[in-house]
């Protein structure tokens, strides 16, 4: 009755939704309306990072819904869990990152930092890489490198130029028109490909010399997924701009643009509110994420995503998986084949397992769970996937 209306009144983007009838979620499980548990090796699109309903962050909402939901416009009043969430965060990261602008989701933040860094240079060019995401509104949109998923939407936004991630040789391709040079630290749609040989320390040398902003997008590898608060860490290579979502608030609407406080200071004039929102920092999504930055920086949940990923790179050896790209609890198998992949994660969908496609790389299968997955339940999860690849025949996919 409930999947009837669901496909009558509400708008579906895919021709061939999953259809999983939720009625509750708590850690690593999703329940269905029959009470079925179903393994979570997605999370929201790395956006529970915490897993699902994690009590010290409902506790936060539910003490802010107490106090107040919603004032004023942002960065009118002063709104204790949003200070304390930017004042924490900043805490945590290089000191040129210091003043973050909250908004309500991560195309939005990358609207934003798009807009600062056009502002702040007085240029207009960007450069994006191709098979990049950056989100869906016609800002990100433009950004992304995939003709296909964008080409019904033109015209998009002028001035934007493409170049390869991890290709030294069209780095030339910045030059001292750029205003921004946009990439995902690890890039997510295009298979969890990491920067390679130096790459990101190359395009941070490049910006610096022709003074273009170097925007990094660390919506899904942030907030610990990596093995590091954000993936940037790993590397010597700090970003103008930080563009943060997804599992910030551990499963509310949320992102955020962090740079330094004089670039910052470019959207408080000429003109006047260069970039408002309602509902950015609402102070119980603020809350939520100030819970979850304080469990992920106060206990062993992101170095442990390290330990996590050899556990499933251990277990996850079979001749139909090809190799694992990604890093920490951002894992991608690569399957023999397109069929292999869509095989196992609708035949995963069916035993309780939940799975996902990356946008573009169709060999890939996501594997993003909540950081707080357990050994178990990662052993629970790799079993049914190989039981399921053994299960496959060719053709087995209509
Ligand atoms: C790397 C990256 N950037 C931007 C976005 C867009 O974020 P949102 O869906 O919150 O707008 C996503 C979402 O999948 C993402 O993975």
């Amino acid at each position: 009755m409930q999947k009837e209306d669901f496909f009558t009144y509400q708008a579906q983007t895919s021709p061939h939704p999953l259809g999983l009838e939720v009625s509750r979620a708590k850690g690593s499980y999703i329940y269905d309306q029959d009470g079925n548990p179903h393994l979570d090796f997605v999370a929201g699109v790395s956006a529970c990072g915490l897993g699902h309903c994690h009590p010290r962050v409902v506790e936060a909402i539910k003490t802010q819904v107490d106090q107040y939901m919603h004032v004023m416009v942002y960065g009118e009043y002063v709104q204790q869990p949003a200070v304390e969430f930017a004042k924490l965060l900043a805490s945590h990261l290089p000191k040129k990152l210091e003043t973050t602008y909250l908004v309500n989701s991560g195309t939005e933040a990358m609207e934003g930092a798009l807009k600062l860094a056009r502002r702040h240079t007085g240029r207009s060019q960007i450069i994006a890489a191709n098979r990049a995401y950056h989100g869906n509104t016609t800002g990100s949109l433009s950004l992304m490198g995939f003709e296909e998923r964008k080409s019904a939407f033109r015209p998009l936004m002028p001035d934007i130029r493409f170049i390869d991630f991890n290709s030294e040789e069209d780095l030339q391709k910045i030059t001292e028109k750029t205003a921004g040079v946009v990439l995902e630290t690890i890039q997510g749609g295009a298979g969890f490909i990491l920067p390679q040989n130096g790459y990101l320390e190359k395009v941070r040398k490049r910006c610096d010399e022709v003074g273009a902003m170097l925007i990094l997008d660390e919506i899904q590898p942030g907030f610990g997924r990596t093995g590091k608060l954000f993936a940037f860490q790993h590397f010597n290579c700090v970003p103008d701009i930080l563009v943060i979502g997804k599992g910030m608030a551990s499963g509310l609407p949320v992102g955020a643009f962090v740079a330094s406080k004089e670039m910052m200071a470019d959207l408080q004039d000429h003109p006047k509110f260069g970039h408002i929102t309602t509902f950015g920092g609402n102070p119980v999504i603020a809350a939520a994420s100030l819970a979850t930055l304080r469990e992920l920086t106060e206990t062993e949940l992101i170095p442990q995503t390290l330990e996590k990923e050899k556990h499933f790179r251990k277990l996850l050896v079979h001749p139909l998986i090809k190799e694992i790209r990604g890093k920490g609890l951002m894992l991608a198998p690569i399957m023999e084949s397109k069929e292999v992949t869509d095989y196992l994660v609708l035949e995963a969908a069916k035993k309780g397992l939940i799975l996902f496609w990356l946008l573009f790389e169709s060999k890939a299968v996501r594997i993003s769970p909540p950081l707080t997955i357990s050994m178990k339940e990662i052993e629970e999860g790799c079993d049914k996937i190989l039981a399921i690849l053994n299960s496959y025949k060719p053709g087995a996919v209509n």
